[in-house]
């Protein structure tokens, strides 16, 4: 039995800002339970909800010290769906309204986290073969592990994986700073290590030093590789390139599935989809007081509202957009522009456009399930969910050709009659544009087509199923 530990910033369903929380919280299910035991250490939020604290169990607790002070540690377990969840405490780090989001708070917090996770392995008697690290929050397990966690036969045959949910963040701090607060030699603070661009950089660290990275689909892998999308660590990557591979997301098809989510206003599945999906779109258009028309082509978009995501193509063309036959429910949270933008168009356009920038759980499923097509046209994307979502509930995606949603929406070929969504290829609004319109036009003049579009996506399978396996291979082979 292979024993792995993932470490990450977030999982779902206790603490979720994106998809890296999905990711986390919901693939360690599907590994064979014979062959893999997988555990998963977060850290316990002050914001976490009380009705998953109750349920939280006191394990033990210490104090590590980290630059100065001696900083309490306690670790909290808890077993949910099957899977042993860690949570590691301490309130001067983890209290606060939201997870993390101020750099340099959190340049500290997550330093307090990585060493905190490593020195807990042996109280929890919990000896991982491969520790799995999400993200740069987790940056400097790999370093430490290779520091001062190596001598010793507890930690000494462990070995890391590193995986890059989003390479645009890299825990970047001052050398001093993180040399004294993280108690690392000055060795490690240069150029091949720690070192990049003059300052400190915990993602680069744990590039560095793990054994294996992954990122979250094949082409982000290859784009990663070259200066536009590599984040200034394109070289590295480069030079890694035999220990980087890509391996695309699933999605937690309990969780989302149309025929039994209990978000959703009526459900349908991919045979009955023609008749029944129709009323998520009704009743949708009803609670946000858009024109009821059955005829009228609903787009959505449910995102974090930065410039990743490709909305200043959005603003770009969003009065044109407007005076089309459509409608268009945005629900998301970020950038102030990209929120009051929205809230213009909402209030100029209102029974056509209807603006929620907050988070719901809720109404971002009623959305996967009540439109027509979903809008993704993200400048990068690791890998993206909500596109995958989407074909799930057979609404059919329109994005840009890069990351995962290459790999993941296959375009339509109107001569071979095969496809799951539409896409464009360059940054260019009004390519963006001409994919819209080509979709609507499609979506009104050839109605079998569009069935058919909905049949092939709701019928390709991104349960985690296949990339779990790829995972376990990775596993066995780092462990052998
Ligand atoms: P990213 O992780 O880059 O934000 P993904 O597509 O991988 O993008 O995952 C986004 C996840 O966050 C999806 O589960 C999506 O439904 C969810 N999400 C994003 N914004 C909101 C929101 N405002 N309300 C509810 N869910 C949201
Ligand atoms: C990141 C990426 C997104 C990916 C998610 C989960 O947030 O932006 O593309 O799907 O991580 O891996």
């Amino acid at each position: 039995m292979k024993k792995v530990l993932f470490v990450a910033s977030e999982a779902v369903p206790f603490v979720k800002t994106g998809g890296l929380a999905d990711v986390v919280g919901s693939l360690p299910k599907y590994f064979e339970k014979e062959e893999f035991d997988v555990r998963v250490m977060i850290p316990k939020y002050g914001m976490i909800a009380d009705n998953w604290k109750e349920h939280m169990n006191y394990k033990t607790h210490f104090y590590m010290d980290l630059a100065w002070r001696s900083q309490y540690v306690g670790i909290l377990q808890m077993e949910y769906n099957g899977i042993t969840f860690y949570f590691i405490d301490n309130e001067f780090y983890f209290s606060g309204s939201k997870p993390y989001g101020f750099i340099h708070e959190d340049i500290e917090k997550f330093a307090f986290f990585s060493k905190a996770v490593l020195s807990s392995l042996p109280l929890i008697s919990f000896q991982p073969d491969i520790i799995h690290c999400h993200d740069w929050q987790t940056g400097l397990i790999p370093v430490y592990l290779n520091d001062r966690f190596k001598n010793g036969d507890f930690f000494s045959h462990m070995k890391v994986i590193m995986t890059i949910h989003n390479l645009k963040f890299q825990g970047i701090w001052d050398i001093k700073t993180i040399r004294d607060m993280t108690g690392l030699a000055s060795y490690y603070f240069t150029p091949d290590k720690l070192e990049a661009y003059g300052d400190a950089n915990y993602l680069k660290g744990g590039i560095v030093y793990a054994n294996a990275i992954t990122t979250v689909s094949r082409t982000y892998a290859e784009e990663i590789k070259m200066p536009f999308y590599g984040e200034g660590l394109d070289g590295l990557l480069r030079a890694r390139e035999n220990s980087l591979r890509g391996i695309v997301n699933g999605i937690d098809y309990d969780e989302y599935n149309p025929e039994k989510d209990s978000f959703i206003y009526n459900p349908y599945n991919a045979i009955n989809f023609r008749k029944e999906k129709i009323k998520n779109k009704r009743a949708l258009q009803n609670e946000l007081g858009l024109e009821q028309n059955d005829k009228v082509f609903l787009i959505g978009i449910v995102s974090r509202l930065t410039d990743q995501k490709g909305f200043d193509l959005v603003s770009y063309i969003m009065e044109e957009l407007c005076q089309e036959d459509i409608q268009l429910v945005i629900l998301g949270t970020g950038e102030e522009k990209y929120e009051n933008m929205f809230r213009y168009f909402d209030w100029k356009y209102h029974n056509k456009v209807s603006a929620n920038m907050y988070y719901s759980e809720a109404l971002s499923h009623k959305i996967y399930a009540s439109c027509d097509a979903f809008l993704m046209p993200s400048l990068f994307e690791p890998c993206g969910l909500s596109q995958i979502m989407s074909l799930r509930y057979g609404t059919v995606p329109i994005v840009r050709e890069t990351g995962g949603l290459k790999d993941t929406v296959e375009p339509y070929n109107e001569y071979e009659s095969t496809g799951t969504g539409f896409s464009f290829c360059n940054y260019n609004a009004h390519e963006m544009l001409g994919a819209i319109r080509y979709a609507k036009y499609i979506y009104h003049n050839k109605k079998r087509e569009w069935n058919k579009i909905i049949d092939r996506g709701m019928a390709v399978d991104f349960s985690w199923k296949q990339s779990a396996g790829e995972y376990a291979q990775l596993y066995q082979w780092l462990s052998e």
